[in-house]
């Protein structure tokens, strides 16, 4: 009984401990990303960089229209889901653990997050100390950068150029 409790303690607080981080695990449908994907205007052998990749579904989306792409996932459990979920494509899509906001972005065609409000200012930031020498697509799911123009929004995407 006592290794259940512990192990459902364990499930919570990975869950949990990402929202002191971004957003918590909720998956773009299909048709969304297939939506994001074109406004990001990727072609084949492009790179897609999605941070915070839940599941890895959107990057098996990319790969199965030849897109490259880089995953980052903080959650444990799900980061472990999306090993699974991407093995089959695993040539195009590598996948990385741990806080994007750590990390340095490699060079890349289109990013594409589904964060959160209180996260999108930081994230404005990021991008463009990132990418200030180059021309990269960010599409934002649900959420606007505050005082960024898009440059198009279609339904719930928003689409910004860095
Ligand atoms: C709303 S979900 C979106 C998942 C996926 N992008 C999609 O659209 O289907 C946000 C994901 O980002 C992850 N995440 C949040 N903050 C993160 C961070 N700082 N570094 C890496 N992953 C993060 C969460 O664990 C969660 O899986």
């Amino acid at each position: 009984m006592s290794i259940l409790v512990a192990a459902g303690l364990m499930v919570v607080f990975c869950f949990s401990f990402v929202l002191l981080f971004g957003a918590p695990y909720l998956p773009t449908l299909k048709h969304q990303q297939q939506q994001a994907i074109g406004m990001l205007g990727l072609n084949k052998g492009d790179t897609l960089l999605e941070l915070g990749c839940g599941d890895g579904r959107m990057l098996v989306t990319a790969a199965k229209l030849g897109i490259n792409s880089v995953g980052y996932e903080l959650n444990p459990i799900v980061f472990g889901l999306a090993v699974i979920t991407t093995f089959k494509y695993r040539k195009n899509i590598k996948l990385i653990y741990g806080n994007f906001w750590h990390k340095k972005l490699p060079p890349a065609q289109g990013v594409y997050v589904f964060l959160h409000s209180r996260f999108m200012h930081k994230l404005d930031i990021k991008m463009s100390q990132q990418y200030d020498k180059t021309s990269t697509r960010l599409v934002s799911y649900a959420f606007a950068i505050p005082g960024k123009k898009h440059i198009k929004k279609q339904n719930a995407l928003y689409l910004y150029e860095y």
